[in-house]
């Protein structure tokens, strides 16, 4: 088949456009140039065999090959090994012969072998008589859209296992709290009673001494089990709200670590539930895990105010800071799941730092992306 020029082979199955007009100046070499330099579509013909016999500039953005080195060749070249062992190539010709045109998508390779995601039709081409004279091909790169899918997709992942994990945590710290807690508090309460039986029954005091000990260290295992209660999921942050809880955080980072913490909470206590005031308090308490971990800071500052339709939240240490140009390490997931947490209530976090001189974290979000997530 030669590429079209003169008699314009005519699409199998669309039948022409009624609607369309064409200007009597326009030759079959104005429609060539066009197609030729069409950038955004890989754009070409093939013989009734499948090898290639026209090329546009699409094409040669797309796949990488000029035409002189690919005009001639099969058009399998440009289909990944297992497609080929398939027959991919070939069942796209004939099912494109038999019903006039298909569209397929698919990762396709280029000449430097690395692979494209492509949208791609192919229109069986025929004569005046009917025959099969070859195909005309276009074929769309849609790797970024697949990779804008994908990471969509990871995204609403992350913010499932997230959610899913508050719940997970909700459920284990009530359990820990009220079922064994209680458990233990009866058991306490039993020993009280069976001393004082026994004191009754007139057994020496000094033989009480043990169920004393006990009593301490039941105690003791009552308020590590509050704790990491409470460390799973603060009780305060569902009973009283969100601005209690970091006043609860902050005060247990300051017993705990010893840290000097500068406080201030401002505007009305929102009334806010669920995914919204579980993300911010993640948010401090990760920045607040940040500081003892790396900021070796003698200082930290943290203000949260809420007025008007929006809430904006900074935590500032004058510790020894951070390069943020670095790459991120492989294992390092607290700055970016404050990111994600933080873009999932639609607004917007900065992190500066120099190194030597502190590190400091911005949250501005608006209150109705709070509102709208609240008690999700
Ligand atoms: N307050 C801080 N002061 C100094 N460096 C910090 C601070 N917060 C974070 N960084 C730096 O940013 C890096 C990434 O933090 P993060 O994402 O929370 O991961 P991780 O804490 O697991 O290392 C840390 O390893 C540290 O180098
Ligand atoms: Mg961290």
């Amino acid at each position: 088949m030669r590429p079209a020029c003169g008699s314009s082979p005519s699409l199998a199955s669309a039948p022409p456009d009624e609607g369309a007009i064409i200007s009597p100046l326009w030759t079959d070499a104005h429609f060539r140039l066009l197609v030729e330099s069409v950038e955004d579509y890989a754009i070409f013909l093939l013989d009734e065999r499948g090898n290639i016999v026209t090329w546009n500039n699409g094409a040669r953005r797309i796949k990488g090959y000029d035409a002189h080195e690919i005009v001639g060749r099969h058009f399998s070249v440009f289909y990944p090994s297992d497609d080929i062992a398939a027959k991919k190539p070939q069942k796209e010709l004939e099912a494109a012969a038999s019903k006039g045109r298909i569209e397929d998508e698919g990762w396709r390779v280029r000449k430097d072998a690395t692979r494209f995601w492509a949208n791609v039709v192919v229109t069986a081409l025929r004569d005046e008589n009917g025959k099969l004279i070859g195909f005309a091909k276009v074929t769309r790169d849609m790797t970024d859209r697949l990779r804008l899918a994908e990471l969509q997709h990871a995204r609403e992942l992350s913010a499932h296992v997230q959610a899913a994990l508050e719940d997970e945590r909700a459920t284990i710290s009530r359990e820990l709290h009220d079922d064994l807690g209680q458990q233990l508090a009866a058991l306490k309460m039993q020993i009280a009673a069976l001393d004082s039986q026994r004191e009754g029954a007139g057994f020496a005091r000094h033989s009480l001494a043990d169920t004393r000990g006990i009593r301490a260290q039941i105690d003791t295992v009552i308020a590590s089990l509050r704790r990491i209660a409470a460390g799973l999921r603060p009780p305060v942050l569902d009973d009283l709200g969100l601005f209690a809880a970091i006043e609860w955080l902050v005060n247990d980072f300051r017993r705990r670590h010893g840290l000097s913490i500068a406080l201030d909470l401002d505007g009305e206590e929102m009334e806010l539930g669920g995914d919204a005031a579980t993300s911010m308090f993640r948010l401090v308490q990760e920045a607040l895990t940040n500081v003892v971990r790396h900021a070796h800071a003698s200082e930290v500052r943290i203000e949260a105010s809420c007025a008007g339709d929006r809430c904006r939240l900074t935590i500032e240490d004058n510790g020894r800071g951070a390069d943020l140009a670095k790459p991120r390490a492989a294992h390092a997931f607290g700055l970016l799941g404050m990111g994600e947490r933080v873009r999932q209530l639609g607004g917007v976090i900065a992190f500066r730092s120099v190194p030597g001189n502190g590190f400091r974290i911005d949250v501005d979000i608006p209150l109705s992306g709070l509102a709208q997530d609240a008690g999700q």
